[in-house]
């Protein structure tokens, strides 16, 4: 296993080497492709703008010549591009496409273009991450907390244990979406629980770093990002209590939610729920009391 550090790199047990020891460019025949630029087409896109330098892809906006609206075009880094990738993006979209729920992201199109594998989205606004640079109120950190519950719930329901829920990999679309994107860490669980370590170190679980990925894993990252979004904090290793901003948290939020983000966060995954389903089901519980709470606050503030 790799560790890459916190900076939002993403690690794993992959077979991708180093960027200077990575094989030149191939397709899958082989054959050497060149860097994609702005302004250049690949099939019936044009691409517009470099959105972002992932540990695996290149992401553009771009022009969709043909039905006339703007993409994201995700794009395997070229001097990534062998089988292992090819298979892994592959992996992505057939894990991705098995879900279909308005808070998660949908693919418009999967395809190999001009010998690339590209996976063209619709275009958000900006990520949860570029959003997090400006201050967020607590009743948009709420709702947004509270659509990412819905997405993971329908993810897990399909037996998907997503692996790297962060803000970078939560997009925001018009109108206050917001959409769980980047399965490419994503597992099917089939018999058991257990799977191959990875994800981004700063938002994970800590069995996670031992090579466990499981429902409960995913529940625990949920409610660290969720945590962050509400008190400001972002709890560390080893998550002993009392956690970091708790007690702005407790000013916020009524006890029964802090009790919930406690539960979602021990330390021992038997202790949480057992996915976001459950993780859900209980926060949806507690929001009539939040939502009175909000009022309150905002009458005093008057
Ligand atoms: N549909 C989209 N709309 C806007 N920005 C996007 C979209 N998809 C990805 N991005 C941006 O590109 C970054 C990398 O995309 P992601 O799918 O997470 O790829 P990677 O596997 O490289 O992490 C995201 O963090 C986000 O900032
Ligand atoms: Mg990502």
């Amino acid at each position: 296993m790799v560790v890459q550090g916190r900076s939002g790199t993403r690690f794993g047990t992959g077979a991708l080497g180093s960027e200077s020891s990575a094989p030149p460019p191939t397709t899958e025949r082989g054959a050497s492709v060149p860097r994609l630029r702005v302004r250049q087409r690949v099939g019936k896109y044009r691409l517009t703008r470099r959105i972002a330098d992932g540990g695996m892809s290149t992401v553009f906006e771009a022009y969709d010549t043909i039905e006339g609206v703007k993409v994201a075009l995700k794009v395997p880094r070229p001097n990534l591009v062998d089988r292992s990738v090819l298979e892994q993006f592959r992996r992505e979209v057939r894990t991705h496409a098995a879900l279909d729920h308005p808070n998660i992201l949908p693919i418009k199109n999967a395809d190999v273009l001009d010998g690339r594998f590209v996976i063209a989205v619709p275009l958000g606004e900006e990520s949860l991450a570029d959003r997090m640079q400006r201050r967020l109120g607590i009743s948009t950190a709420l709702d947004y907390s509270h659509q990412l519950l819905q997405a993971l719930a329908h993810a897990h329901e399909h037996r998907i244990v997503h692996c790297d829920v962060k803000p970078e990999n939560l997009l925001l679309f018009e109108g206050g979406v917001l959409r769980l994107a980047d399965f490419g860490i994503a597992k099917v669980v089939k018999r058991t629980e257990r799977g191959s370590g990875s994800g981004t170190l700063g938002y994970m679980a800590p069995e996670q770093a031992f090579g466990r990925t499981s429902f409960r894993g995913d529940v625990f990252t949920a409610a660290l990002l969720i945590w962050r979004m509400l008190s400001g904090q972002l709890p560390d290793w080893p998550f002993e209590k009392p956690l970091v901003g708790v007690k702005v948290l407790r000013r916020r939020v009524p006890t029964e939610l802090v009790e919930i983000l406690h539960k979602a966060l021990s330390v021992e995954p038997k202790k949480r729920f057992r996915d976001a389903g459950a993780f859900l089901e209980a926060w949806e519980k507690v929001l009539p009391a939040v939502e009175r709470t909000l009022k309150r606050q905002k009458r005093s503030r008057r």
